[in-house]
């Protein structure tokens, strides 16, 4: 009998233990969750990301004013001398290079033949060749079509 006892206690015991041990865990999950844990010399890891998409977006911005503006409408959604450019992105598939190599050189991309959408987009603009940008490299590209994605949304 004693020993029976002695095993319900036993068996209470290790269950008080195996609760505790959950809610103490539930307790640091949610803890995590609500405070990120710093990463990186940085408050959370969603901070740094969202400063590093500023920069890119501002960077964008900055080449946006200087090489596009005087023909592209910046609320991306109108046309101007040169098409609204919001969702652009995806009309090149999301495909950085082609639109790199179209941005670089309009008129060589375009002679190619192959991207017939950017043929008949040509035509439709009466043929009015855009000035080339041989100087801007890949992450200019990445920051511009960055910024006007953004802007897209924002409008
Ligand atoms: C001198 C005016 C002019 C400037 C400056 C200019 N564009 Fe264009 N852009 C055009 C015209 C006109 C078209 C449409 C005809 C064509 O495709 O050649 C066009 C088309 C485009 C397209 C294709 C749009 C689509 O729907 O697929 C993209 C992308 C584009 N431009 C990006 C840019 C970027 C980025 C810059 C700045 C680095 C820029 N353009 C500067 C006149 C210009």
């Amino acid at each position: 009998m004693k020993t029976l006892r002695l095993l319900n206690v036993l068996v209470i015991l290790m269950l008080i233990l195996l609760f505790g041990g959950f809610a103490a865990g539930y307790e640091h999950y949610k803890k995590e969750i609500e405070e990120p844990v710093p990463w990186c010399g940085t408050t959370s890891y969603m901070d740094h990301f969202d400063d590093e998409l500023t920069d890119m977006v501002k960077n964008g911005q900055a080449l946006f004013k200087a090489n596009c503006a005087s023909c592209h409408v910046k609320n991306m959604r109108a046309d101007m001398t040169g098409p609204a450019l919001g969702g652009s992105f995806r009309r090149f598939n999301n495909d950085t290079m082609a639109y790199l190599s179209f941005v670089q050189n309009s008129g060589a991309y375009i002679a190619k033949g192959h991207d017939e959408r950017i043929v008949q987009l040509f035509e439709d603009w009466d043929k009015s060749v855009m000035q080339a940008f041989p100087n801007l490299s890949k992450e200019d590209i990445k920051a511009i079509i960055a910024y006007t994605e953004a802007m897209y949304k924002a409008t």
